[in-house]
């Protein structure tokens, strides 16, 4: 093998062995859309395929990620910056072992922090960088300036709308606003609680206007039917992947995971984009 070949294997070897989590930020236009409860089992579906998949609920001062999961956290992640605990901690369990960290007021902590804390911080979130696949961000409703800095620095966003006119619009809107922040992040949406599933053409529709107007490519997640189960799943706090496993929703959520998965698995790409943390950082710095 020749000294060049040699070099170009052990940088993959390298890329590959310090592989890092790919940040997911989960986000609507609309409010109510199904956010919290696509996050839980789409993370549930990941951890079935055997992806490591954390959980952090961003939603600020109505976090539910552990009303949802029916479990009780002990720490929140506002423990990480007021309490000094390190993230280890504050990492809960929940069913299948799936790890969370649960709603404190953290986002706008996280925007609220000066230097020395944002490197606890910092430092904080890259140890634990490198012991998941997905770091999966379940956004509150709505756009402030600080929750669209902190999605547009995640590696990807979803969003996720119903097909109703008014959540389309607003999942436009949603888009237009990140599109502005970064032309080039990576926007996926999700339609869920369609009445019509495979001949559903609320993407279509969202998809041509992103494109005309923005001049911005989207891709689709995919869709996931109305179904009862999925209330009944929430009224008995357990994830309707687990409760209901053979339930329409849940057969979409695998279809949907499985056409991820595949897309993502396409690897490697060599191109250089900037970290989570170092995007993060250049918000949290650069507040007027
Ligand atoms: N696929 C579905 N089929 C039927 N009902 C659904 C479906 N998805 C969500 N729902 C209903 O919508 C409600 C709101 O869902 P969820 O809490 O996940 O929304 P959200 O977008 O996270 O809300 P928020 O904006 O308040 O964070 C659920 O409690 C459930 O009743
Ligand atoms: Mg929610």
């Amino acid at each position: 093998m020749s000294d060049q070949a040699e070099r170009l294997r052990s940088r993959l070897k390298e890329k590959h062995g310090t592989k890092k989590a790919r940040t997911v930020a989960v986000s609507s236009g609309k409010g109510g859309v199904g956010k919290s409860n696509f996050t839980i089992n789409f993370a549930l579906k990941l951890l079935q395929q055997d992806k490591k998949v954390l959980i952090i609920d961003m939603d600020i001062g109505m976090g539910n990620i552990d009303i949802l999961l029916g479990v009780s956290p002990k720490y929140s992640f506002v423990d990480l910056f007021h309490h000094g605990h390190s993230i280890h901690d504050i990492i809960e369990s929940g069913p299948e072992n799936l790890s969370y960290i649960a709603g404190g007021s953290g986002l706008s902590d996280v925007f609220q922090l000066d230097q020395a804390k944002f490197k606890h911080f910092q430092s904080q979130f890259e140890s634990i960088l490198t012991s998941f696949d997905f770091i999966l961000f379940d956004m509150g409703a709505g756009a402030t300036n600080d929750s669209l800095n902190f999605i547009s620095a995640a590696d990807e966003a979803f969003v996720v709308t119903t097909p109703e006119p008014t959540s389309i619009t607003d999942a436009y809107a949603m888009i237009k606003h990140l599109v502005r922040i970064d032309e080039q992040l990576p926007i996926s949406i999700l339609v869920n609680r369609s009445l019509k599933e495979k001949s559903d053409s609320s993407f279509k529709r969202l998809e041509t206007v992103v494109d005309r107007f923005l001049m911005k490519q989207v891709t689709s997640l995919g869709v996931i039917p109305d179904d009862r189960s999925v209330l009944k799943s929430v009224n008995r706090q357990q994830p309707f992947v687990l409760a209901h496993p053979t339930c329409k929703a849940s057969r979409a959520m695998t279809d949907v995971v499985d056409h991820y998965l595949s897309d993502y698995e396409v690897e490697p790409t060599f191109e250089e984009v900037p970290s989570f943390l170092s995007k993060l950082k250049r918000f949290v710095f650069e507040r007027s």
